[in-house]
């Protein structure tokens, strides 16, 4: 269904369900080129079912400052209608007392019916659903340019020691060979896709799910970080500060060869008029081929007051999971719908591969959660490791066993 229609199938739908319109305030971390098309048919979409949408927009990959943000409106009693929170943050909210029960919109959705159980449990707090998901992310993708890797004669490398042998004669010719924005949640989701290939799916699990300590010292996470300190050599002096979107134009342009990064970044092609396959490729990143890091977007609903609003509130859920929004969203996000039931049919070969190892991935225990996206364990845990990540990372005289013996000790601390 084209966007044109299904507003107008909104409309008639809002004509019947919702008499009364009211308005919702979005905050949300989505400005990139990619991300602000997203976001946008949302919008248009609640529009058309005569609510006002406010747009509440806090820029900075990864949500961080619109995190910091929210926190301060909420603690001065004004939270926005729906914020855009993940993973156990979701927790972390409903323990606050913060957010609503959206149980009666989820029944007459069948949500549990469309989404797996997987994303339904991070939704709900004490059994009840407060949050609604967007879509799912893969993050450890490579994204090459194609042209380049032509000229140049190498293959997009599929094992580290391919990116290593790729990335030397990538240099050799002049070109950056990793696209790299050096902020602690950019470091991070490189280190986690390298931790991911060393680790393999069952220690990450260990690591980065029960935060065990023997795997977080242990010989694997070291050789993580030597791999990790290597990969440096490879980015160029002007990525510290660089945003996601800027690294992602550079592998876009030429400039550089390639970017560890999650799927948002294929947004960013699709807005500037490439296709994959045939400008740029997506290949698992290096090591880790049948694996999946996942991060399920998703807007999490506070306790509103006004009558109007709360519809309002109720029909923004609503609109989230239905086919329409789930198949015109994800197609500009990079990201693949929640709903499994969802029709791949318009969708590029990078989404149909991601949502093939998605289901692949949770049968063979390849589906692991994103540490870098909130995914895997709480906010403090998280925050200690990317100290201990971006710390190492810059410190050209950083020790990788000494770094693994401070991220369980970092983590320790933060549990
Ligand atoms: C992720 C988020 C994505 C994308 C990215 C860059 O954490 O899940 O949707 O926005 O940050 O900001």
């Amino acid at each position: 269904m084209n966007i044109k229609k299904s507003i107008l199938a909104l409309s008639l739908l809002s004509a019947t369900q919702f008499a009364t319109a009211g308005e919702v305030e979005v905050l949300h971390w989505w400005t990139s080129g990619g991300e602000a098309k997203s976001v946008a048919a949302l919008k248009d979409m609640l529009e058309a079912q005569g609510h006002t949408w406010k747009d509440f927009a806090v820029a900075g990959g990864s949500g961080t400052s619109a995190m910091t943000v929210l926190k301060t409106r909420a603690v001065s009693g004004n939270p926005p209608a729906a914020a855009q929170i993940k993973g156990h943050d979701i927790q972390e909210w409903g323990g606050l007392g913060f957010l609503t029960n959206l149980d009666d919109v989820a029944d007459q959705n069948k949500w549990e019916e469309k989404v797996p159980s997987l994303v339904t449990d991070i939704m709900k707090y004490d059994g009840e659903f407060v949050a609604v998901p967007v879509n799912v992310h893969r993050v450890n993708w490579l994204w090459a340019n194609r042209d380049v890797f032509q000229k140049v004669g190498v293959k997009v490398p599929t094992t580290m020691d391919e990116f290593f042998v790729a990335g030397d004669k990538l240099k050799a010719a002049g070109i950056i060979p990793l696209a790299h924005g050096g902020q602690a949640w950019q470091d991070a989701t490189v280190f986690e896709a390298v931790a991911l290939d060393v680790l393999g799916s069952e220690d990450y699990r260990k690591a980065f799910v029960e935060l065990d300590m023997d795997t977080l010292k242990g010989d694997k996470m070291v050789e993580a970080f030597r791999i990790f300190k290597k990969i440096h050599n490879y980015i160029d002096k002007n990525s510290p500060g660089r945003d996601w979107n800027i690294a992602t134009s550079m592998v876009i342009n030429g400039d550089a060869a390639m970017q560890i990064m999650g799927d948002w970044a294929k947004g960013e092609f699709t807005a500037a008029g490439k296709v994959a396959g045939k400008d740029y490729v997506c290949v698992p990143a290096p090591g880790t081929a049948g694996q999946f890091t996942h991060n399920v977007d998703s807007f999490a609903f506070f306790q509103l007051q006004d009558k109007e609003n709360v519809k309002a509130q109720k029909a923004l859920a609503a609109t989230i999971l239905t086919p329409e929004f789930q198949e015109v969203f994800n197609l500009n996000k990079g990201s693949i719908p929640v709903r499994m039931d969802a029709d791949m049919s318009k969708f590029d070969s990078c989404a149909v591969d991601s949502m093939d190892t998605f289901k692949a991935s949770a049968k063979s225990g390849d589906l692991v959660p994103s540490m870098a996206h909130g995914m895997s364990t709480t906010s403090y845990a998280q925050g200690a490791m990317y100290d201990v990540i971006t710390n190492f990372f810059n410190d050209p005289k950083a020790d990788p066993k000494e770094a693994a013996v401070k991220l369980a000790k970092a983590v320790k601390a933060a549990m």
